[in-house]
């Protein structure tokens, strides 16, 4: 059996939590395999709606095992009010959730480094959630890290304690003044290692030796991956399908269905290249309309149109087999729909993106279609939508070589389209 991956295409926020909800009754096993807290995904059902952030987005369907794998970086404080929040809606975590040993801890001093060098980046800061992410990425391949396995030894608080003093001296380095909080880290790494820690790798290659089904959960987006993306302004893992390989323990040759998620539009949260988009009343009626503020940090989404070169270049680098559009009710109102179909750089045209995306002039080609102005959600099946939205659809699905499997009409699990 091979595992299917769900990834996002732009830069987040794609709509990767609500799509992994619905996919999940047809798995056996849920894995995250990157990112840590910086991710925010929303699922909402029976009237219900939650954002989780290291729990994989299958923890509410009630027969599937949910895994946080050896990719991931788990802030004990935030995973365990996450749990209490899930166990509040009836669901048994303990039964349902396992950790890899070998995920990375963020240490309360991972956060203070984290804002302390944004805060000296002044005006070229990334714009990162402050979770501590890069810091703890760099203390992993740095090979400083400390592990969900190490919670297990003995030797523990030594460890910890010699890592925490490793960063008051990196600390010194910066103009910036903070107090160590790390009395709920402790507690909540007591909690932690009531939880299940498995060795996943051998979790995961059992389980699909035995033909169960693995459904893979990627974090941030292809444009934010740590090589692909728009670098420096990207994450500090690598968000693309390859991710699911190392995060997980999978070999490429076990990889299945790799369902690309990508927005009717475009949005992004944070510095960098942002090629479509819009400072004017249409975007910000995309972010009233699409409620595009961001799920973690609340900050206001940047929004713009839907950019195809980007997009294809996300689909070569993750190897999509298929594709799942998001959010397309939000364009319902709008009298002109554009897709950027090429870029125009020095007077020559691309349908490629260029090596730095921030520092490059960048003219958009738009192709322009009319807009459907019907409330899609209300369609159940595909066949009856509007031309003018089957227009827009065709088109993306001729542009890109690969077909739609669903079509999301609203944050509802309900609210889903399939082809
Ligand atoms: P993720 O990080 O990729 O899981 O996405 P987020 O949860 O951060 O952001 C997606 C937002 O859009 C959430 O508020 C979802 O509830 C919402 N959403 C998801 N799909 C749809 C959709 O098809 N239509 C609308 N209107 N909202 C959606
Ligand atoms: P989900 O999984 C959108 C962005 C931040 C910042 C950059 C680096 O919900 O799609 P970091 O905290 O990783 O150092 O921030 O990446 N970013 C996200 N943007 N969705 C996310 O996750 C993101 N995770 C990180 O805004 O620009
Ligand atoms: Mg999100």
């Amino acid at each position: 059996m091979k595992a299917d991956v769900v990834l996002g295409l732009q830069w987040g926020d794609e709509g990767k939590g609500k799509i992994v909800d619905f996919l999940t009754p047809d798995y056996y096993m849920v894995a995250r395999f990157q990112g840590g807290p910086n991710a925010g995904h929303s699922l909402e059902f029976n009237d219900k709606k939650i954002v989780l952030h290291t729990v994989p987005s299958g923890i509410f369907r009630e027969n599937t095992l949910n895994l946080i794998g050896n990719g991931v970086v788990i802030d004990p404080v935030i995973l365990m009010d996450e749990i209490n929040a899930i166990e509040a809606m009836g669901v048994n975590v303990k039964s349902n959730l396992i950790i890899s040993k070998r995920a990375h801890l963020i240490l309360p001093t991972h956060k203070l480094i984290d804002t302390a060098s944004e805060l000296s980046k002044g005006e070229t800061k990334i714009g990162s959630t402050l979770k501590g992410i890069c810091p703890a990425y760099m203390d992993k391949t740095g090979r400083n890290g400390l592990r969900i396995g190490d919670l297990l030894s003995d030797k523990f608080q030594e460890r910890y304690n010699a890592l925490k003093n490793a960063h008051i001296n990196i600390l010194k380095h910066f103009d910036f003044k903070y107090t160590i909080e790390e009395s709920e880290w402790l507690q909540a790494i007591e909690r932690i290692k009531t939880l299940r820690l498995v060795d996943s790798e051998y979790e995961i290659n059992n389980s699909l030796d035995l033909h169960k089904r693995i459904l893979c959960e990627g974090a941030q987006g292809s444009l934010l991956d740590v090589d692909f993306g728009t670098y420096p302004y990207v994450t500090s893992s690598s968000t693309i399908c390859a991710g699911a390989c190392t995060g997980l323990g999978i070999a490429p040759c076990r990889i299945g269905e790799v369902f690309g998620i990508f927005k009717a539009y475009c949005t992004r949260v944070g510095s960098g290249a942002f090629p479509t988009e819009l400072h004017d009343e249409t975007g910000e009626k995309m972010r009233r309309t699409g409620r595009e503020f961001g799920a973690t940090t609340g900050r206001p989404r940047r929004t713009g149109w839907l950019d195809l070169p980007a997009l294809k270049y996300s689909i070569m680098v993750n190897g999509v087999t298929q594709l799942i559009m998001m959010k397309a009710d939000v364009l319902d109102d709008f009298d002109t729909i554009r897709i950027a179909v090429a870029y125009k750089i020095n007077g020559k045209v691309y349908e490629t993106i260029p090596y730095d995306m921030n520092h490059t002039d960048i003219e958009i080609i738009y192709k322009d279609f009319e807009g459907w102005k019907t409330k899609i959600s209300n369609f159940k099946s595909y066949k009856k939508l509007p031309t003018a939205f089957k227009n827009y659809v065709d088109f993306i699905e001729t542009a890109t070589g690969r077909s739609l499997k669903a079509i999301s009409v609203g944050p509802n699990r309900e609210e889903t389209i399939i082809r």
